[in-house]
């Protein structure tokens, strides 16, 4: 493909999520973090000790701060794992596990 193709290109068709509840659209080939984005949300985390706020801050998978739960699974890096139809995203909560 030439750099002229890649410019008229355009996104497939949209899909659905939830987050925390809430129907959230996603383009093929986004990352949950940049679904969350597009939608406005900017956390989906809070830390163990005081509960503080926190999403993306690296960006490319070296921080750890951006982690999720999707599908049930705990500790997910949100600026990795690509979003699929259907995901149920769900903030997560100190490690995400009963225990904590
Ligand atoms: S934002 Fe740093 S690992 Fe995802």
């Amino acid at each position: 493909m030439n750099p002229l193709e890649l410019a008229r290109a355009r996104p497939q068709a949209a899909h659905t999520v939830t987050f925390d509840g809430r129907p959230v659209e996603a383009l093929p080939g986004q990352t949950v973090a940049a679904a969350l984005w597009a939608a406005g949300v900017t956390a989906w985390r809070s830390t163990r000790g005081t509960g503080r706020p926190r999403g993306v801050f690296c960006g490319i998978g070296v921080c750890f701060d951006c982690l999720v739960t999707v599908n049930g699974r705990a500790d997910q890096r949100a600026c990795l794992v690509p979003v699929r139809p259907g995901d149920v995203i769900r903030t997560q909560r100190g490690t995400g596990r009963d225990d904590d």
